[in-house]
């Protein structure tokens, strides 16, 4: 199938342009209302003048189109999804799906809505270190899960300003979205969350820069997250999965995982090294995810409820940071 598609939002989405090219798809348009990163991104990938759109709506009213990436600030995924859904377009949107649960709630009723493909970005779940671990726990090597944690620690000193210092787009659910999200494609819906936050670090914003998660999913698992935007290190996502007969370390940032098991008397192993490919940003296989879906009408795991209840629980973390209470997901979507 000749796939057709345009790409919105010239930064990041750039990667999925890239994505797209790699997949073999045909570049019907690229979108920026920027006019600089528009040509930027126009000129490095050698698209044609004509194909170059500062305003969506045009991509929208265009019926050659196929399907869409959505790489744009937060605060527009919903608008924008919505739109190219209602236009017939199948969608690939950036994570998180979106900051309130009016938002993802509107976004879900457009995707049901269309007959047409929908996609939330949450690349952990084609991050090669994740994708390999949440085979290992699948195949029962480490037994049951009775702790997951996660962390996301990325210090956006640097870069922190405009849409990203809006207090709705909080640490929680503009990076930690992710460490959420991928706790939740390995060990399920958390049924509580409780959290602190602390602000040391990015006096410019008005949110908290820390924030620690603890959450219980059932009697016996429970679940740790922990989200710096300050922090004084290189990103990092070290995720550590403790099983009833071994315990596996991972991150999306190192060449190795290691895993630690016990014989059948229970003395313990030497650890496994196993080594990864690194690629915390692997928008090659969400494009083909995407576009593996549309062409052979498969289902995507990552559709617009998940990207909803990944929101839901760093709502959940962020009210719960302020209340002092512990809170409950609500996953009625
Ligand atoms: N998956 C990941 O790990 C990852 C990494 C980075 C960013 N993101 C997500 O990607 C999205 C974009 O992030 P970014 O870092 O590229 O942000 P950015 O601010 O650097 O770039 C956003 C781009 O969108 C353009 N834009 C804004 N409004 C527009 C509109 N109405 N129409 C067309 N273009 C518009 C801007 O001009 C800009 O070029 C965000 O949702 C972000 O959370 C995801």
């Amino acid at each position: 199938m000749n796939l057709k598609v345009a790409n919105i939002g010239m930064k990041f989405g750039m990667s999925h342009v890239e994505g797209a090219m790699n997949w073999g798809a045909e570049i019907a348009a690229i979108c920026d209302s920027d006019e600089e990163n528009l040509r930027f991104a126009g000129e490095r990938y050698n698209i044609p003048k004509e194909k170059w759109v500062s305003d969506y709506r045009e991509i929208a009213e265009n019926p050659e189109i196929d399907a869409v990436t959505v790489a744009v600030p937060d605060q527009l995924h919903k608008q924008i999804s919505c739109e190219m859904l209602r236009a017939g377009k199948h969608v690939l949107c950036e994570k998180p799906l979106a900051l309130a649960r009016e938002d993802v709630k509107e976004i879900i009723k457009a995707a049901d809505g269309s007959g047409k493909k929908f996609m939330v970005g949450q690349i952990c779940r084609v991050t090669p270190s994740f994708e390999m671990a949440k085979e290992i726990v699948a195949s029962g090597r480490i037994g049951d899960l009775y702790f997951i944690e996660s962390e996301y620690a990325h210090d956006y000193m640097t870069f922190l300003g405009g849409w990203r210092a809006d207090p709705l787009r909080h640490g929680v659910i503009g990076g930690g979205c992710h460490a959420v999200d991928l706790i939740r494609w390995i060990a399920g819906d958390p049924a509580e969350v409780f959290a602190y936050g602390t602000h040391r670090l990015l006096p410019m914003v008005s949110y908290d820069d820390a924030t620690i998660a603890i959450m219980k999913f059932d009697e016996n698992t429970a679940g740790k997250v922990f989200v710096s935007t300050g922090c004084k290190r290189d990103y990092t996502m070290r995720t550590v999965i403790y099983g009833t007969k071994g315990t596996l370390i991972c991150d999306n940032t190192s060449p190795e995982m290691k895993l630690f098991e016990v014989d059948e008397k229970g003395v313990a192993k030497e650890p496994e090294i196993i080594p990864v490919r690194v690629n915390s940003h692997n928008a090659g296989r969400e494009f083909e995810v995407f576009a593996d879906a549309i062409v052979y009408d498969k289902p995507i795991e990552a559709d617009a409820r998940e990207g909803a209840k990944t929101v839901e629980v760093c709502l959940s973390i962020i009210e719960s940071s302020k209340t002092g209470v512990p809170v409950r997901p609500d996953y009625d979507f």
